[in-house]
């Protein structure tokens, strides 16, 4: 038997074999170091974006490595028929570092902001039969699945699916008066990025954690993660 066909790993091969959903700059990464990353010529690259600002703990820092070596070694990844100790480990973590009293855990934002949303919508619903409206701001971003889409208001990734998830009002961003004019019996949630990062990083200009949520009884208020592209 010959030595296997290694196809070149090249950046135009990536653009050719992935789906067109991003436009990556034009760089195959093969190594990173802390905040440095190299492509197969050797040539060094700043990365000032993490992981879209989620996870921005560096490339290959020896503690990080460790501790996913040691669990590596300890327990694979396990389905959800499971209760897992390293979980459970984490969920405590969470909720005595946080507000949370418990935990649920996803892939994604766009799934921990759909689990979000059909909460509030069930949360509501169970109060009354039109209490389903979720009030959002234009340009914002929630994810890619189709609530998310549609509740963050940018018609470039929400249209051409069919007909959009119902019950979603869209206000200003910065427009606490057209926010309180949207909010009424039948708003179960409110969402709001802290800063909406893929509208080029509009800042609010007052603290949206203040924001008003006049309908009185049980409004959810969601804070999606903030996420500014590019440092
Ligand atoms: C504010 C905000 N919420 C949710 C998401 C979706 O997160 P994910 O890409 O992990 O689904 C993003 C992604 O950029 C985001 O910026």
């Amino acid at each position: 038997m010959g030595t296997p066909f290694r196809a070149p790993q090249t950046a135009d091969a990536y653009t050719e074999v992935m789906v067109p959903v991003y436009s990556p700059l034009d760089v195959l990464a093969v190594r990173a170091q802390g905040a440095t990353v190299w492509d197969a010529a050797g040539k060094e690259y700043i990365d000032l974006s993490g992981g879209i600002a989620v996870n921005a703990l560096g490339h290959c820092h020896p503690a990080l490595i460790e501790a996913l070596t040691a669990q590596a070694h300890r327990l694979w990844h396990i389905s959800n028929t499971y209760k897992s100790d390293s979980t459970l480990r984490l969920a405590r973590a969470l909720i005595r570092l946080t507000f949370a009293e418990r935990v649920f855990f996803a892939n994604s934002g766009a799934e921990a902001n759909e689990a979000a949303f059909k909460l509030a919508r069930r949360y509501g619903l169970h109060q009354s039969p039109r209490k389903y409206e979720i009030v959002a701001a234009h340009n914002s971003f929630h994810g890619r699945s189709l609530f998310t889409v549609s509740v963050g208001g940018q018609p470039k990734y929400s249209n051409g699916f069919g007909p959009a998830i119902e019950g979603i009002r869209h206000v200003p961003f910065n427009d606490l008066g057209a926010l309180e004019h949207a909010v009424s019996q039948n708003t179960c949630a409110v969402v709001l990025e802290p800063v909406q990062g893929k509208a080029v990083c509009f800042r609010p200009r007052g603290n949206t954690s203040r924001a008003p949520v006049p309908c009185a009884t049980a409004t959810m208020r969601c804070s999606s993660s903030m996420k500014c592209r590019r440092g």
